[in-house]
């Protein structure tokens, strides 16, 4: 076994794993990490493995136990004492908080958006080019399309999009312990008179539902509540801004690639699972085991903590070939962008849709789009959290 690496590590080009993890690959399916505090957990690189391992149930996501992995100081002060809903629980809790969300998130609700999902992009892309011919691809086209979208289904107005984007980014990368905990109560807040306001001016947003059923019984109570919009709103739109952003990037950076799909764009939807397969922007997943486990002949004691790296995870090479090259004539489902198991990402149909309205149309309508500076100046994000691009300078 090589000495074990620090966890988490920044990337070294924003589209490929850390480089530093690249011994890592060679030990599949698990290594020893080092994190923040000096403890060592597992982490695991294997396919195979991590889907096991995502589907246990002897593996916890509960944050507030003490030996519960947490990626940097200052999300184990925000962590340890508070957890997400949804992704904080394990079932039977974690079950019935998502039964209240799944109607609203299927297959067939996303597609019911597409018509309004089309409109947003359109809009957006005709400002952009009226005032172009350079733009800031993040903050004129890759936040606000997830962003508007989520608004429109929780019923939260976008017209306050600024404070809960920057609240979101200090919850994400703020600079300290206290600077993520006053943004998530300052979000929290926003969000309970938000949904105080709701129960005497209903509207027909995915909150307003949730609101009407507080009365009836198992509804969830107004903290619970708040909290399920908390991390609604931001998974919502983080998520999918920094995989437009990033795969804007990838894309533009992979020529012959980019050709092939503006030669044909019935390509953009394996184009779209590709990119979620190989940027994996949500690079570091985290558990710890409640019992001992035993994973393909390693075993994973009680209390011992476990993290999932994505993006090694997603290019192990007996599930991919050639897993470093971007290329969607492979079938690239199987991959565990969106996670697996019982925490699988509740908005994964709502992502593709936007992902594929989004980057699809962006290629269509401008043909001559490029980068605006050299493509290793631009910045990108920190490996603590999710993956993407901090600006992304075009030009078309
Ligand atoms: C491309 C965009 C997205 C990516 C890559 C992504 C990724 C993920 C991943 C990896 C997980 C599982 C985390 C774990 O198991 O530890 C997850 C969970 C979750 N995601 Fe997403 N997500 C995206 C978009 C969205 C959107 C648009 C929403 C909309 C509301 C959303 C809401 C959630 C929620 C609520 C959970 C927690 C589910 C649970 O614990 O049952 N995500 N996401």
């Amino acid at each position: 076994m090589t000495e074990a690496v620090a966890f988490p590590q920044d990337r070294t080009c924003p589209y490929h794993p850390p480089a530093a993890y690249d011994p890592l690959r060679e030990e599949r399916p698990l290594s020893r990490v080092t994190l923040w505090d000096g403890r060592q957990v597992w982490m695991v690189t294997g396919h195979q493995a991590a889907r096991a391992l995502l589907a246990d149930q002897r593996l916890s996501t509960d944050s507030t136990r003490g030996d519960f992995p947490l990626p940097t100081e200052r999300a184990t002060a925000v962590r340890r004492r508070r957890r997400a809903a949804l992704l904080g629980w394990d079932d039977p809790e974690h079950n019935a908080q998502r039964r209240l969300l799944i109607p609203s998130f299927t297959l067939r609700r996303a597609e019911g958006l597409r018509p309004r999902i089309q409109a947003i992009v359109d809009r957006l892309l005709d400002t952009m080019e009226a005032a172009g011919p350079t733009a800031e691809l993040v903050s004129a086209f890759a936040l606000p399309v997830p962003s508007i979208v989520i608004c429109e289904l929780l019923g939260v107005p976008y017209a306050d999009h600024e404070f809960f984007e920057e609240q979101s980014r200090r919850l994400l990368r703020g600079p300290t312990a206290a600077d993520t905990e006053e943004a998530l109560k300052r979000l929290e807040d926003y969000l309970g008179g938000l949904i105080d306001r709701k129960r005497t001016e209903p509207g027909d947003g995915v909150l307003d539902d949730l609101v009407a059923r507080q009365v009836q019984e198992g509804g969830p109570d107004r903290q619970e509540l708040v909290q399920l919009a908390t991390i609604l709103l931001v998974a919502g739109h983080e998520t999918t801004a920094n995989m437009i952003s990033l795969g804007t990037y990838t894309l533009l950076r992979h020529p012959s690639r980019l050709a092939e799909l503006r030669a044909d764009p019935a390509l953009v939807p394996a184009a779209v699972e590709e990119l979620l397969r190989f940027l994996s922007i949500a690079d570091g997943l985290l558990r710890v085991a409640r019992e001992d486990v035993e994973v393909e002949g390693v075993v994973i004691r009680a209390g011992e903590g476990v993290v999932f790296s994505t993006s090694v995870i997603n290019r192990d090479g007996s599930v991919y070939a050639d897993p470093d090259d971007l290329d969607w004539s492979r079938p690239a489902r199987h991959h565990v962008a969106f996670g697996f198991g019982i925490h699988q990402c509740l908005g994964q149909n709502l992502a593709r849709m936007e992902l594929e309205i989004a980057l699809g149309t962006l290629l269509r309508r401008l043909p001559g789009l490029r980068l605006a500076a050299p493509a290793e100046e631009i910045p990108f994000k920190p490996g603590d959290t999710i993956q993407g691009m901090l600006e992304l300078p075009v030009t078309w």
